[in-house]
């Protein structure tokens, strides 16, 4: 037979655990929902949950690039090398398209509007514009951005480096 002791504890322990529980979900909840709103960016912080100890910790991480602050000081013809690395799948110079759709006036043209272009389904679907922030952070990381996007590129990781390339391509449309 149990004493009420060792009940009342049996309980007081099933209990906390359910909280630390619920706080995991909660906390994990969380943590999905930064990064969904986000679109295609990073969250300025990022929030840690040990749900042995119960501690929380948040660890402020690298700030969301300014990419339009970056773009002031961007040189097309640095970009324009750059641009070697999407030659090999876009043209953007002339309306013919290759691996890639064309891109020429693609900054704030629709997204998936080349009429003869065979798009992703994701792609297709997504809607919206190519303003500069969302150039930027498509070419940081394609997959992620858009996962299912049949744009095989790694990635430009180094912010300058967009920076310099989207500055060409608007100098194109100048
Ligand atoms: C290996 C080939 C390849 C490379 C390299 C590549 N792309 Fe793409 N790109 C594609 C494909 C394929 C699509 C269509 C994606 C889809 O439908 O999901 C695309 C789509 C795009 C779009 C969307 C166009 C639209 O009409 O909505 C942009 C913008 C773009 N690429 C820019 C770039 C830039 C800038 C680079 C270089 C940093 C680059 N791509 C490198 C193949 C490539």
């Amino acid at each position: 037979m149990l004493d009420t002791m060792t009940a009342t504890k049996i309980v007081g322990a099933i209990c906390a655990a359910l909280l630390v529980l619920l706080l995991g979900q909660w906390l994990a909840h969380s943590i999905y929902q930064v990064n969904k709103s986000e679109h295609g960016k990073e969250p300025h912080s990022i929030i840690f949950a040990d749900l042995e100890t119960n501690v929380v910790a948040a660890i402020d991480v690298a700030p969301v690039v300014d990419i339009a602050e970056l773009l002031a000081t961007a040189d097309p013809a640095k970009g324009k090398k750059v641009f070697a690395k999407c030659k090999a799948c876009h043209k953007a110079n002339e309306e013919v398209n290759g691996v890639g759709p064309h891109l020429v006036a693609i900054i704030n043209r629709a997204v998936g509007e080349v009429a003869d272009f065979r798009y992703s389904n994701p792609m297709a679907e997504l809607g919206g514009v190519w303003n500069v922030e969302e150039l930027s952070a498509f070419i940081l990381n394609p997959k992620s951005y858009l996962p299912g996007t049949k744009m095989s590129f790694a990635g430009l990781k180094k912010d300058t480096d967009r920076a310099h390339l989207i500055a060409y391509l608007q100098s194109l449309q100048d």
